[in-house]
């Protein structure tokens, strides 16, 4: 019953954005984990105009040439093992290499197998090499058959999002050092750098979060940056009930009527990939209005105050839980997460469609 509507037309004008604040830039789109729950080989059928597309696992690459697609896919966290290897090879795959055992792996591989994107741990302390292991890691790798053209240089940031955090300008000037005046490409920027640090835009960003719509600044939404979200996530009302004043709703009776209250009960849950914890504090869309949730939200359902609504609210009624009208990253303020989550979160359940 629950499902998630793709504006194709969105993840375009999205992209569109995205290349207008980096233009002298190439744009790795970050396709993983379904494309924030958007769905892999549609929303990358949607962004062809995409430099490349970027995934975490050889699976999720497999997908996108399986439905043809041709642009360029970079592994971000590389290969792990032989069979790995081969099939990224087979497939034309570029890699990320971010540590010792991954060179050791690319002996192994066909001269001219892999474009690769040595990652340099610039200080987010999870994957890459330490600066001082850099230029060796370089020169090992430089010197692989398996190595097709120059090595290119890599990293990620810990806190783009928080453009006054220190860290993030040594981050930069980590790279800065470690790469200065080397051949090949360079790539810095998440959509929160892309943002905020002209300075990290580099040869190839790497958005995610943009191109669906969201926002990854605190207490901004994607209108704010001139984006639509790509996502809208909606349900109907299954059943309406009053409720006389002292009533309690749903589990733990958390929700107390304090008037005479006409319920929606909507048919989507935590089961469906909606937040449990944004029954303190959420709302929904209900004919373009918002309604407060009302009480706990259960695996299959959730309760909505609908008493404001005039004619009174109808079983089979639409309701959005997110979407344009109501941002993701409201929701994920009043659920005590981040928008990334609750896009990635959304379950097999929930029928995925583009539009
Ligand atoms: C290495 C790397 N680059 C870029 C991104 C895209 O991040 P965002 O969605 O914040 O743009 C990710 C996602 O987590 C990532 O792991």
């Amino acid at each position: 019953m629950a499902s998630a509507t793709i504006d194709t037309s969105a993840l375009k004008h999205n992209l569109g954005i995205v290349r207008t604040r980096a233009q002298g830039s190439r744009v790795m789109a970050v396709v993983k984990a379904n494309a924030y729950g958007h769905g892999l080989v549609p929303v990358a059928r949607a962004l062809a105009q995409a430099d490349a597309f970027a995934v975490a696992r050889v699976e999720e690459g497999l997908a996108l040439r399986n439905a043809g697609i041709e642009q360029p896919i970079v592994l971000l966290e590389g290969v792990f093992d032989a069979d790995q290897r081969e099939a990224a090879a087979a497939s034309r795959f570029d890699l990320v290499v971010h540590g010792a055992a991954q060179i050791e792996l690319l002996r192994g591989a066909a001269p001219a197998s892999f474009k690769v994107w040595l990652k340099l741990d610039s200080g987010m302390n999870r994957l890459g090499f330490d600066p001082a292991d850099f230029p060796a890691a370089r020169a090992a790798l430089g010197a692989l058959a398996a190595v097709r053209g120059p090595v290119h240089s890599f990293t990620h940031l810990a806190g783009a999002d928080e453009p006054r955090d220190a860290a993030t300008a040594g981050q930069l000037a980590c790279f800065e050092a470690a790469t200065r005046g080397l051949p090949g490409e360079r790539s810095i920027a998440n959509s929160a750098a892309l943002l905020n640090l002209p300075s990290a835009l580099a040869d190839w960003v790497r958005p995610g979060l943009l191109l669906y719509g969201a926002s990854p600044m605190p207490g901004a939404v994607g209108a704010d940056h001139g984006l639509r979200p790509a996502m809208t996530l909606r349900s109907q009302v299954i059943a309406v009930k009053a409720i006389r004043p002292g009533a309690r709703v749903g589990y733990g009776g958390a929700w107390v009527a304090s008037r005479p209250t006409m319920l929606a009960i909507a048919a989507i849950g935590y089961g469906d990939g909606y937040p449990r914890s944004a029954g303190a504090a959420g709302s929904v869309l209900l004919r373009g209005r918002r309604a407060p949730l009302a009480g706990r939200v259960s695996m299959d359902m959730l309760a909505i105050d609908a008493t404001d609504l005039e004619p009174a609210v109808r079983v089979g009624e639409p309701v959005v839980l997110w979407g344009p009208g109501l941002p993701v990253e409201e929701v994920a303020a009043a659920a005590g997460v981040i928008p990334y989550e609750l896009l990635c979160g959304i379950s097999q359940r929930v029928a995925v469609e583009g539009r």
